[in-house]
């Protein structure tokens, strides 16, 4: 099938396909949650660089024209060696919306939220150190928070208990706005309002990989010339009732 190929380690780039869909609604996508080897987060490069490696193939095989790299830990690791292996496809990833956080911030300081992977790596420091002399920014890894969404918990007392254990000691700061930088967070925006508030603001960069993708294909000469509404195909790793997960956490409404 003619489609964009779309992969995380479970249901969390999700967040971005939703806005693929809203951007390319005449394309086809094939979704791939890697549950069974979630979370990326913790893993080595070298381990998230194999496994991407490996989804990859298997979403050319299946008729990808693109692929799009929905997960900041992959990314980080993998997509600067995923583009020198796949040289003849648009290879699209992601990074923590960093810049219209900053750019928006009214003095208070930036909260990015992030797997260890994301925050650990050399391309989260360099985007750092683009804006770290603009506002005060705090990386914090969250360790443990993808696993909520892949439950399908994505509200109540237990998430508030592991936000309080985290994050209580930033209650006293002026957090201006606060980066969601792994996909899986966006699905938390409701109970992370909850935790710090109406005047926080939330980031995520689901809208700029779509923007990006879009013109990456756009330039490759590769958009559909179909008119029909495309199709969504969600293939998962793990236990059949991902699919199910992953069909609700698409439908579900904005936050
Ligand atoms: N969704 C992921 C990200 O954007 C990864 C979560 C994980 O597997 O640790 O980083």
């Amino acid at each position: 099938m003619d489609c964009i190929g779309v992969f995380d380690s479970g249901v969390g780039g999700i967040s971005v396909l939703k806005a693929l869909v809203k951007e390319l609604p005449n394309e086809n996508f094939i979704y791939y949650g890697d549950s069974a080897h979630a979370p990326y987060g913790t893993k080595t490069v070298e381990e998230i660089q194999k496994l991407s490696f490996e989804i990859t193939d298997h979403l050319i095989s299946e008729g990808a024209k693109a692929v799009v790299v929905a997960c900041n830990s992959a990314t980080s690791a993998a997509v600067r060696v995923m583009r020198e292996k796949y040289k003849d496809i648009p290879i699209v990833g992601i990074e923590p919306a960093l810049k219209p956080a900053v750019k928006e911030s009214e003095g208070g300081a930036v909260m990015v939220l992030a797997t260890p992977m994301t925050i650990r790596e050399e391309k989260f420091k360099k985007l750092m150190a683009r804006f770290e002399k603009d506002v005060e920014i705090l990386p914090v890894s969250c360790p443990g928070l993808m696993e909520y969404v892949e439950k399908g918990v994505t509200s109540g007392e237990e998430l508030q208990n592991y936000f309080e254990n985290l994050l209580g000691e930033y209650k006293e700061k002026n957090i201006g706005s606060v980066v969601l930088g792994c996909t899986h967070y966006p699905f938390l925006t409701g109970a992370l309002r909850e935790f710090f508030g109406d005047k926080t603001k939330f980031y995520e960069g689901g809208e700029g990989v779509a923007r990006e993708t879009k013109r990456r294909v756009k330039e490759a000469g590769l958009l559909s010339t179909s008119k029909e509404k495309g199709k969504v195909v969600f293939e998962n790793s793990g236990s059949a009732k991902m699919i199910a997960l992953s069909e609700k956490l698409l439908n579900l409404g904005g936050e």
